[in-house]
């Protein structure tokens, strides 16, 4: 796990955009696997930019997002299909037909899981997938839990998501309490990892998913064992790695 320091936000938006620019540079064609969260909006902010300056041209590019909340269309603006068509698609020229997520509306859960794996697949798999963390450890939707889930499923959320992710929601029982999620399986198949943190809120969780115990309790710890994670952070997310690890930040000013 290489784990990059960044001064800030901003800092983090630019360096991670860098990185999945550069991607699509190498490779038109690439399967991005993206998130939503308030992490990624400014590395969505960045990539615009950087089309709108004709450095990144994403019309072969595939995407395919980690989640969505079930039971809301992608027509309601707290749907992660509205947020992925606001906040990036629609500014840039990947094709719509391109975009994948799951259907939050399909009730069927069984058949949407396949459908969705299947989507995955017949593109190839994933090269460069785009991770937030939840304060709990929590990647895509995958919950902490007695065992690391496989494939794409249907989960509860834990209370603490519900809670955080109010804050987006006029009101709290207007907050999905299930949604579709990628499998832990699903993301560790990823040929690279990119995961963005920031914020003092995030240290504790970033402590303990880069050296605290491998287990399904903290589900992004996981991510110790894929061979080819960046981790971009900003000083206070990183304030308790920096701490206690300071061997596993790549970049942090010598002081
Ligand atoms: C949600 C998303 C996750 C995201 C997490 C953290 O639960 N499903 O993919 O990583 O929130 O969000 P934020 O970046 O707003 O802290």
């Amino acid at each position: 796990m290489n784990i990059i320091y960044a001064e800030d936000y901003a800092d983090l938006s630019r360096k991670a955009a860098n990185q999945i620019a550069a991607q699509v540079i190498l490779k038109p064609e690439s399967v991005l696997g993206l998130a939503t969260g308030s992490s990624p909006l400014g590395t969505y902010r960045r990539l615009i930019e950087l089309y709108d300056a004709g450095d990144v041209d994403f019309a072969a590019c595939r995407a395919v997002n980690l989640d969505e909340y079930c039971g809301l269309s992608e027509q309601n603006d707290q749907s992660y299909a509205y947020f992925m068509r606001e906040n990036l698609f629609r500014h840039i020229n990947i094709r719509p037909e391109n975009t994948h997520i799951p259907d939050g509306m399909n009730r069927d859960m069984e058949a949407e899981c396949r459908r969705y794996e299947e989507i995955i697949a017949s593109l190839g798999g994933i090269d460069l997938q785009l991770l937030g963390i939840g304060h709990n450890g929590h990647i895509g939707f995958n919950e902490p839990d007695s065992s690391f889930s496989r494939y794409t499923h249907c989960v509860e959320l834990a209370k603490q998501t519900v809670d955080a992710n109010s804050r987006f929601f006029a009101k709290r029982e207007d907050v999905p309490t299930h949604a579709y999620t990628m499998g832990i399986g699903t993301i560790m198949a990823a040929n690279k990892i990119l995961l963005i943190a920031s914020g003092e809120g995030k240290a504790h969780i970033l402590l303990e998913m880069a050296a605290g115990p491998i287990c399904p309790q903290v589900p992004a710890s996981i991510l110790q064992l894929h061979s080819d994670v960046t981790v971009i952070a900003d000083k206070d997310a990183l304030g308790l790695l920096m701490e206690k690890a300071p061997h596993l930040v790549t970049g942090a000013p010598v002081v």
